[in-house]
């Protein structure tokens, strides 16, 4: 899909992902790839965490080309799990939801090519095991509206806090704090303060994880040592005055 908001870019992994002329961003990082960046930076963590259990309902925050939910599906029936997914996902852009028919999607994708179509067209999905449902408008206003105490995972994939503020506010963070189980894990690229402290003083936990070259945040509910570095937040408030959340 080529329009005149998004052009396509090839990543390191062969697979394509978007830059956005609105927010001047790429949609995943080109040297990463973006199939290998939602594997190694959002599931394949919260997933080994989460590796007990059965059913999982998942936060994908905010749908764009669909890589975090379509790769959860690719990744679930290739390491043959026997979980049942349910993915709800808010998007501002309808027009690129229903571009997604005809997207240059990779290979890992051939096997879910009906859950795409139908996704890109009625904006949900549902069969035995997996259910789907894409929000069209603001994810702020949507958070508010979803059951809480319901969610084992969070996929924060915003673009970056200078362009997409509105996603990394600790008000943002308190609301989705709110939807999270107990055991919940949130997963987000960005490791910067500003941002663990928005998540922090929301109540969550932080950690860090490396999962490949470069480090991410997972946090959570409940203190959990199991899952990387936690990162002790009181601290770098003490030791880093000028380090502030963000806020709305
Ligand atoms: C970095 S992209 C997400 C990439 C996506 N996870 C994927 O794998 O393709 C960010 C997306 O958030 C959407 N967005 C930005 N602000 C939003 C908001 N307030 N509510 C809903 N969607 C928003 C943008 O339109 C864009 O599609």
């Amino acid at each position: 899909m080529q329009d005149n908001i998004n052009s396509i870019v090839k990543t390191k992994d062969g697979s394509n992902t978007l830059f956005s002329q609105k927010y001047n961003q790429h949609y995943h990082n080109p040297d990463d790839g973006a199939i290998n960046e939602t594997l190694s930076k959002h599931i394949i963590p919260t997933f080994q965490y989460h590796k007990a259990k059965d059913e999982l309902i998942i936060l994908d925050i905010c749908f764009g080309i669909g890589y975090n939910t379509f790769t959860t599906l690719y990744y679930v029936k290739k390491a043959n799990l026997n979980k049942k997914i349910t993915i709800y996902s808010p998007e501002l852009d309808a027009n690129l939801i229903s571009s997604l028919e005809t997207f240059n999607f990779p290979k890992e994708f051939e096997d879910i090519k009906h859950i795409i179509k139908e996704v890109a067209m009625n904006k949900k999905y549902e069969d035995e095991n997996i259910k789907i449902e894409v929000n069209i408008g603001d994810a702020r206003e949507y958070i508010k509206t979803l059951e809480q105490q319901s969610f084992d995972i969070i996929y924060q994939d915003a673009f970056s806090s200078d362009v997409n503020t509105e996603l990394w506010t600790k008000e943002y963070f308190d609301d989705i704090f709110k939807l999270c189980n107990k055991d919940c894990v949130m997963s987000t690229y960005s490791v910067a303060t500003p941002i663990r402290l928005s998540m922090n003083e929301a109540g969550f936990f932080i950690y860090e994880y490396r999962p490949e070259k470069r480090k991410i945040t997972l946090a959570t509910k409940e203190k959990k040592d199991i899952l990387g570095k936690f990162i002790n937040m009181d601290l770098k408030r003490e030791r880093n005055k000028q380090a502030k959340a963000i806020y709305d």
